[in-house]
């Protein structure tokens, strides 16, 4: 039997809200509404446990009433309401309406590389070796995904130099921004500007998610996720999320900095997470007269963290950021050009990484 939205809404219509006598439809209470054939999925927000699980009851026979099968509510306390019209929920949601088709990403088959970049706190340049591992594995003729999933401390778009959102199609799915051969998704596309982001963990599961689910990524050989920093619940959430990922860890050359890194580390062991190696990144700065390697932040942090975790390390990355002019079509404050002594690093990054994955003695 097939029902529509509109059917939905209407059934739903006299649900009231017990202390103003409204209509939970009309205090958009009741929404995000997706049916598809006998499926229907919404959201709503309660105020008391008590009315949770009264709301819940009521909305589910009033839809097997109309015929609906296989209901999905998310219930959702109503603190986190308000914090949510923070973000583009329309543009979002209509994502969601037709994207659920894209959820084999995450599926055991989908043969799709997932490399988590983790650290033990920000400003390591976690997000910087991201983006330039996924521009370099896209050189070597990779198809490339990137989830920016520091939902909080969200840069991937500006690093990049991304200043186009992502587009909606016709039917509903949500098409990465490319940009270097990079298919990039992150939560900066969905803000809108200075408002504040709050998420609260549901919120950012649900998000996240949603990356997976509702976005057309097309075929896929890596997905790289910049993860949130540090061993906080966000970072273990998004562990959680995504088993099948492997991952890197970026740490700075002092001995301290590694030292916290090998929390991130320890945390990618205990989730069961393999631990493809160790990024060091501003680990010298390279004299451009004279070529020589001056280790101002100290050394061996990278190598150290490695012998730790067991792994290697896999490259190490100078201070200074790229050469670009801002009037350069291909301009991005964080992507260092092909052929520069950075991009070449991450050039020998990204083929270990690949060779990892793709020599028949690793599978
Ligand atoms: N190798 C480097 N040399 C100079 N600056 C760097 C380098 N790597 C990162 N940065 C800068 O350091 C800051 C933090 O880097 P970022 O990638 O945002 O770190 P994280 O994602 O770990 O917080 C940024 O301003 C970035 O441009
Ligand atoms: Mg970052």
């Amino acid at each position: 039997m097939l029902i529509s939205r509109e059917q939905v809404q209407e059934i739903l219509q006299p649900i009231q809200d017990s202390e103003t006598g409204k209509s939970l439809i009309a205090l958009q209470r009741i929404r995000d509404i997706v049916v598809k054939e006998s499926t229907v999925r919404l959201s709503v927000t309660y105020s008391s446990e008590e009315q949770r699980v009264l709301l819940e009851g009521q909305i589910r026979e009033l839809l097997q009433a109309i015929g609906a099968e296989d209901i999905h509510i998310r219930m959702r306390p109503l603190e986190n309401s308000v914090e949510e019209d923070s973000y583009d929920r329309e543009k979002l949601t209509k994502g969601h309406a037709a994207g659920m088709q894209n959820n084999e990403i995450l599926s055991e088959g989908s043969g799709v590389h997932f490399v988590a970049i983790a650290s033990g706190k920000g400003g390591v340049g976690k997000s910087t070796v991201t983006v330039n591992l996924a521009a370099a594995l896209a050189r070597q003729g990779k198809k490339v995904g990137l989830i920016d999933a520091d939902i909080y401390g969200f840069s991937v778009p500006d690093m990049m130099g991304i200043e186009e959102g992502p587009n909606v199609t016709d039917d509903g799915v949500i098409i990465p921004v490319e940009r270097f051969g990079v298919k990039v998704m992150s939560m900066g596309f969905f803000i809108r500007e200075n408002s504040p982001v709050v998420w609260r963990g549901p919120m950012l599961g649900k998000m996240l998610r949603q990356f997976f689910e509702d976005v057309g990524w097309g075929e896929l050989d890596y997905m790289l996720l910049d993860l949130p920093p540090g061993t906080g619940d966000v970072a273990l959430d998004v562990h959680q999320m995504i088993p099948q990922s492997k991952e890197i860890i970026v740490t700075t050359p002092h001995a301290t900095a590694a030292f916290v890194a090998a929390r991130a580390g320890a945390m990618a062991i205990q989730t069961e997470h393999e631990i493809l190696g160790v990024v060091e990144n501003m680990a010298y700065y390279s004299c451009s007269h004279c070529g020589e390697k001056d280790y101002v932040f100290g050394r061996g942090g990278g190598g150290m963290l490695a012998e730790t975790l067991h792994t290697e390390l896999l490259g190490q990355l100078p201070l200074g950021g790229p050469d670009n002019l801002a009037a350069d079509p291909d301009f991005s404050p964080s992507v260092y050009k092909a052929g520069t002594e950075s991009a070449m690093i991450y050039d020998e990054i990204a083929a270990k990484i690949s060779s990892k994955f793709e020599s028949p003695a690793s599978r």
